[in-house]
């Protein structure tokens, strides 16, 4: 089958069932997206099906077939996303193991609401998981990545 992954066309010819996970990790090499739960529990496999965040772990990548998917290695051609640069700014990540699938969910976040109120980004991020407990500095990125703070 024929898949679109961060604007690439690329041919796949494994199990359709596979999760997508196992296929951007194992078979394509990105591995930005992690594996947490596998159950859609915590989020670390967090990528943009069509801009919008879904858990990779738990759809098949023939859900992916004739859509788009965007990766952590596919968000911004530089790695300048202005959620990227935000979570710099306030050095969220700690062990760095659930960033990636935080920033993919706040991405879509911000793209479905460029200024959440601080019950917005609660309700949008509480299915991803950080067992470093870096809620505050992620809450913090994204108000600042919404021009909410300086
Ligand atoms: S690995 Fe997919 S939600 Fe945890
Ligand atoms: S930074 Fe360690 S799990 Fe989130």
């Amino acid at each position: 089958m024929n898949l679109s992954i961060n604007g690439e066309s690329i041919e796949f010819d494994g199990d359709a069932n596979m999760p997508l996970l196992w296929a951007l990790r194992d078979v394509l090499g990105l591995t930005g997206t992690k594996f947490g739960c596998g159950k859609g529990l915590c989020g670390a496999c967090t990528v943009h099906l069509n801009g919008e965040a879904i858990r990779s772990c738990l759809t098949p990548v023939s859900a992916a077939e004739g859509a788009e998917v965007t990766t952590i290695e596919g968000l911004a051609a530089d790695g300048d996303h202005p959620l990227q640069k935000a979570w710099a700014t306030h050095n969220v990540p700690q062990c760095g193991y659930c960033q990636p699938g935080q920033i993919m969910q706040a991405a879509s976040l911000l793209a479905s609401n460029p200024k959440p109120s601080e019950q917005d980004i609660v309700d949008g991020m509480r299915g991803n998981i950080c067992r470093c407990g870096t809620y505050e500095r992620i809450k913090k990125a994204i108000r600042t990545a919404a021009g909410e703070l300086s």
